[in-house]
């Protein structure tokens, strides 16, 4: 809602759900659990060096469940799991220009914790979203 009390509809920017993503403390054992439990496989294993993590992506239709485990103790999952234990961490949401979608947030009131796109996982741009004024969720904007 803007200053004026007015809710201003905009085109709609999401154009699927691009990840869940769950932080673990072990990214092997996490990955055994999903594929005993529903067969699901990993479909692309990586270490992001700047966030200082390694996540693995299973797929699921278009989406992806992403399970995430920090690789050194100055990472923010790595932090997040000291506070919160284990658990779901953010959602991606899939936008077909992740810049467009981080300017309209911000004009919308959310916090942005990158002020302009970054690179990714798997060749994606992305920007986060601070939970605080974004409903308590931390959202990723991911443009593939
Ligand atoms: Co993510």
């Amino acid at each position: 809602m803007s200053a004026d009390g007015r809710i201003y509809h905009r085109a709609m920017l999401l154009t699927e759900i691009d990840h869940v993503a769950i932080a673990v403390n072990d990214l092997q054992a996490a990955i055994d659990y999903y594929a005993s439990a529903l067969g699901a496989t990993v479909h692309h294993r990586e270490v992001v060096d700047p966030d200082g993590v390694e996540e693995a992506l299973l797929k699921v239709a278009d989406s992806y469940i992403q399970l995430t485990t920090p690789t050194r103790p100055d990472s923010p999952i790595a932090r997040f799991l000291d506070k919160r234990g284990e658990g779901l961490h953010h959602i991606g949401y899939r936008v077909a220009d992740c810049a467009v979608a981080l300017e309209s947030m911000i004009a919308a009131g959310a916090t942005a914790i990158d002020e302009v796109p970054r690179p990714g996982s798997r060749g994606t741009t992305v920007a986060f979203i601070h939970p605080k004024g974004s409903f308590g969720t931390l959202i990723e904007l991911v443009e593939e």
